[in-house]
């Protein structure tokens, strides 16, 4: 688990918008890169819009792992050229991509995509890609390292402060997590438990390639005990940019017999108050 600590500077009432980014699939034939790239340029053009990579950027499948099947590759990107040194090929165009958005960049972790590259090739495919990008980072021993990367599962804390040092704060949980399955039910089930185990606003899985919010309501009273109040905290299922079926393609999700998913990310608008900050998921 990592820790991290991000400082926003904004007024009272302005509201940053939150984009979880991951399960892209890039490479796949199934992924949607335009909608990705759409997206990308959609952080970059809002000046309140941040994000949090969730994983699984790219699927990393080489021509020597089992999973590697030719008709299911974007040859658009993966070619004759590039297919020898592919992951050399997709930490380049993932940093030219993440680059212009790197500044917006609040977490950016691994996925099993790249957990699997990185146990049978011994490379770091995430905070490659940081670098590549632009990312802040130092050397660390002998390895450089970005406080944005966020390994696994990572907690971070989001303290917003205004030019009359208002200040507030938000905790948000982000994991590929590792829930698959057809059914959405579990997977709502499984993210309500993370609240007994781990406390934070906002938790965020990617991994299923659903894409769903939940808002679940914590009653406390104030501090005089008078009064009831209801704490709002958001679980959600990130989204994804691999189609599950697509005409003249098999994927393996058409293999698996898995449902058809609505492509791109769920989002959260977050306004600091006076009160805190305020929270709204949107699907
Ligand atoms: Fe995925
Ligand atoms: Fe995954």
């Amino acid at each position: 688990m990592r820790l991290h600590t991000v400082r926003e500077r904004c007024q009272l009432g302005q509201t940053l918008t939150l984009y979880p980014l991951g399960d892209v699939h890039f490479g796949s034939a199934n992924c949607d890169v335009g909608l990705f790239l759409d997206t990308i340029q959609a952080i970059k053009d809002d000046p309140d819009a941040r994000w949090i990579g969730v994983g699984d950027y790219c699927e990393w499948i080489t021509v020597k792992d089992k999973r590697w099947h030719a008709g299911g590759i974007d040859t658009r990107y993966v070619t004759l050229e590039n297919v020898g040194r592919l992951g050399d090929h997709y930490v380049g165009l993932m940093g030219r991509f993440f680059a212009p958005i790197i500044d917006k960049c609040w977490g950016f972790g691994d996925g099993n995509h790249e957990s699997k590259f990185c146990d049978e090739n011994g490379t770091d495919l995430c905070t490659r890609i940081l670098k590549e990008a632009g990312a802040p980072g130092e050397v660390v021993g002998d390895d450089w390292d970005s406080p944005l990367y966020s390994g696994w599962a990572a907690l971070t804390r989001v303290c917003f402060e205004d030019a009359n040092r208002h200040r507030s704060a938000v905790r948000i949980y982000s994991s590929h997590g590792w829930q698959g399955g057809r059914m959405d039910g579990a997977k709502v089930n499984q993210m309500q438990r993370l609240l007994a185990w781990i406390d934070a606003d906002i938790y965020l899985h990617g991994h299923s390639h659903s894409r769903f919010i939940v808002p679940v309501d914590r009653l406390r009273t104030n501090h005089d005990f008078t009064a009831v109040k209801a704490d709002r905290t958001y679980v959600a299922h990130t989204g994804s940019f691999l189609k599950t079926y697509q005409k003249d393609a098999v994927s393996y999700a058409e293999r698996a017999g898995y449902p058809p998913t609505s492509l791109g990310t769920v989002r959260f608008h977050l306004t600091p108050t006076m009160k805190g900050v305020e929270i709204e998921g949107v699907q």
